[in-house]
């Protein structure tokens, strides 16, 4: 009973991975709402969206933090079956320097949504975009879900972890809800349309998006940041999963709970590749499929880096029936037709 039987919510679904993943639900065949705030994207991604699906999906632009218009929005939407929430801030450093911000963003704007949606008495598939940050410094590579969680690295992993806990402790309460929490590792590239993808506002903080503004020449040179850990090639191993395929994972977790009937059904899976990949190594696939040479220099490590992080991913194989099927070098390409698209309209 999926489908056109179905209206899924998407908040947060004009960002980077909720708008890959509103196009995934739409090839579906689901109906969708997006709510966003527009906090750090724009409207241009809605028309790009909707180009892409040759269709004209529904928006509402809302802040999840206003109780009031979350109460109204809710109760105007109570035919809705399943929720995607990706609204979030996701910045680590600026989490450090702002831990309200986050815990105000993140974790007020979940227990609201979460509250009106109780208030529907009907059921409600529930999916949380987590992060393989809830894991801190693991202590086992590769990362299964049976990972001890560890205290935080930083508020921005605090707020998913929180996140979690109180996404499990209301399904345990309530058996209107059945959840999923997807624990993503590094997502990376874009549609293949290259009409949708990262789009980071100003120096950006993540590796492939640095590395893109490099080659087009935005940014003067990348700096690896260490070259002397325990590694391959001493720099850090990490597992980039494109977002296309991240973005099939929360179709396969709807999928998943539609037809599991356990009541207070609530789950959490790895969404990577399974393969770590070093920073290095990343350059050299980025060199040779764009045919760029990266101007690149080795500086000091970064604060709280860890030297290896990457997923066990049998669990989601097995239970959701998902794999990734995009390689590195094909998330790459994807990353820089990207970069070079954006940037040719600007021209
Ligand atoms: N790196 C560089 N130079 C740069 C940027 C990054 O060498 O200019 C290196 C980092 O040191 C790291 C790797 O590239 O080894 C990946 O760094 P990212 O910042 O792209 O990604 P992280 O693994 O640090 O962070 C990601 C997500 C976070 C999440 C975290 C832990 O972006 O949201 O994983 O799960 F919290």
């Amino acid at each position: 009973m999926k489908n056109s039987m179905s209206k899924i919510l998407v908040t947060g679904g004009l960002g980077y991975i909720g708008s890959h993943t509103v196009v995934e639900l739409h090839n579906q065949g689901y109906e969708i709402i997006i709510v966003d705030d527009l906090s750090n994207t724009s409207l241009d991604v809605l028309k790009r969206i909707n180009k892409i699906t040759n269709s004209s999906i529904n928006y509402v632009n809302l802040d999840l933090k206003n109780v009031e218009a979350t109460k109204i929005f809710i109760s105007e939407n109570n035919d809705i079956d399943g929720v995607i929430h990706f609204a979030a801030s996701k910045a680590v450093g600026e989490s450090v320097d702002n831990p309200l911000k986050y815990y105000i963003n993140n974790i007020s704007s979940l227990t609201n949504l979460l509250n009106e949606l109780k208030d529907l008495n009907k059921k409600i598939n529930f999916i949380f975009s987590s992060s393989a940050t809830v894991y801190g410094k693991p202590i086992n590579v590769p990362i299964t879900e049976l990972e001890p969680i560890k205290n935080a690295e930083s508020p921005y992993g605090n707020t998913k972890q929180i996140g979690e806990e109180i996404i499990r402790d209301l399904v345990n309460s309530n058996s209107n809800f059945k959840a999923i929490s997807l624990r993503y590792f590094n997502p990376i590239g874009a549609h293949l349309s290259a009409m949708i993808g990262e789009l980071p506002i100003g120096v950006p903080q993540n590796l492939v998006p640095y590395i893109t503004q490099t080659a087009i020449g935005i940014r003067k040179e990348l700096t690896v940041f260490g070259n002397d850990y325990l590694t391959i090639d001493g720099s850090c191993l990490r597992d980039y999963i494109h977002v296309v395929d991240l973005a099939k994972a929360h179709i396969k977790s709807l999928d998943k709970l539609i037809s599991n009937d356990d009541k207070n059904y609530y789950d959490t899976f790895n969404i990577g590749t399974g393969k770590g990949t070093s920073v290095l190594e990343l350059i050299k696939s980025f060199e040779n499929v764009t045919g760029n040479k990266l101007n690149f220099k080795i500086g000091d490590r970064r604060k709280g880096d860890v030297a290896e992080c990457f997923a066990d991913v049998s669990k989601a194989n097995k239970f959701l029936n998902w794999n990734s099927e995009f390689s590195v070098e094909d998330s790459l390409l994807s990353s820089w037709n990207w970069e070079k698209n954006i940037n040719n309209e600007k021209l």
